[in-house]
């Protein structure tokens, strides 16, 4: 089979496509022909050997794809061998052929295209664990969502809409700002232009956000975590802000962006009566229940027409260096899919 390899450390240009055998799936494995592959921020971190538990290269990177159940292991039951599904793998994905764990794929409605559901599973629950199961947000609750038009993004501000949220969007241009305003946010800044804690602070009137979503870290976290009021709850989910548009990523930026990130003292928390929470949903692995109910209810949500992935630029399989610089240096709207086979 095609797959793309990661063959050193380094930016998009590291990888190269090759050949590798196909997999064989095991007892609870099923073997996927890969349609689509969702790309996340994670892949591109990995490949930079800065994500925990990233394999030495060469290996096969993705952690998101949809395509065709074609063989299953003996202990799989929840597949019979011909569904459409989705599925969420670790690694593995940028090939025409992934293995998955039963538990962490599910069947695409049918309305819903490839490209949307390669596009689905890692950003909305990302954002449905976040908001849902950790922040718990309650209706009339401000939420602050940073990179509000990226995948994560647009799924945390759907889902705090339907939750009845007053929904604070920043982005890092105008059209990016514009689409998170379609997509539900009450107030919108563009981070790059305007200082958006005073904004926040204005609109508010000094009352500042009962939860932010924030990936981006670094300054926009010394930034925001002072917005957050007294019961607020931060949610800490990444650090996109420790690679550059030129495709570095450096021990001397991780740093720059974790000193910018001053140390909290727990008991303090007591004092100024915040929370705030760090996940990480690569470590899912054994959470099978939890991955059943939560995907049950976002596609419940999305069957009503609550919440939709945007699929906002399809690359084919033979650029996925592009596909990767597109995200890599904030190009990107909602995902970026790269197409394997038609
Ligand atoms: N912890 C978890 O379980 C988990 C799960 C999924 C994702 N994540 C994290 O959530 C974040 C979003 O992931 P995603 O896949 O949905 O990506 P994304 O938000 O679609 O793309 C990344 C966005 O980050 C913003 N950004 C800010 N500073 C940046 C910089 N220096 N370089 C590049 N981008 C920068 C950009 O938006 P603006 O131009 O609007 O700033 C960019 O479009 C990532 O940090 C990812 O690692 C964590």
């Amino acid at each position: 089979m095609k797959a793309a390899f990661v063959t050193r450390y380094g930016g998009p240009e590291v990888l190269e496509i090759g050949d590798a055998p196909i997999p064989e799936p095991g007892p609870d494995q099923v073997l996927v022909r890969v349609r689509c592959i969702g790309l996340n921020f994670a892949d591109i971190v990995g490949r930079f050997g800065a994500y925990p538990g990233t394999p030495k290269p060469p290996y096969i990177p993705g952690l998101e794809f949809s395509g065709d159940v074609v063989q299953i292991g003996p202990r799989v039951m929840k597949f019979s061998g011909r569904e459409r599904i989705m599925g969420y793998s670790k690694l593995g994905s940028h090939a025409e052929y992934v293995l998955v764990n039963q538990y962490y794929a599910t069947v695409i409605p049918e309305k819903m295209t490839y490209e949307e559901g390669a596009s689905f599973l890692v950003s909305m629950l990302s954002a449905y664990h976040g908001l849902v199961r950790l922040a718990n947000l309650r209706t009339g609750e401000r939420l602050l969502v940073h990179a509000a038009a990226g995948g994560v993004g647009l799924a945390s501000l759907q889902i705090g809409r339907h939750l009845n949220a007053e929904v604070f969007a920043t982005a890092g241009t105008d059209a990016k700002t514009d689409l998170a305003r379609s997509f539900g946010a009450h107030h919108v800044i563009n981070y790059t232009t305007t200082s958006f804690d005073a904004e926040v602070q204005r609109i508010t009137d000094g009352a500042g956000v009962d939860v932010v979503m924030d990936s981006v870290g670094g300054e926009v976290f010394k930034k925001s975590w002072p917005l957050l009021a007294p019961m607020g709850r931060y949610l800490m989910l990444g650090v996109s802000s420790m690679t550059t548009a030129d495709g570095n990523l450096t021990r001397a930026m991780i740093a720059d962006a974790y000193e910018q990130m001053k140390p909290i003292f727990p008991p303090s928390l007591i004092h100024i009566n915040k929370a705030i929470f760090g996940f990480n949903l690569g470590l899912i692995a054994g959470k099978e229940r939890y991955f059943e109910q939560a995907a049950t209810e976002l596609l419940t949500w999305y069957n009503l027409g609550v919440i939709r992935p945007l699929v906002g630029k399809v690359f084919p399989f033979e650029q996925i260096v592009e596909a990767h610089r597109y995200l890599q240096n904030r190009q990107s709207m909602g995902k970026v899919v790269v197409a394997v086979s038609p």
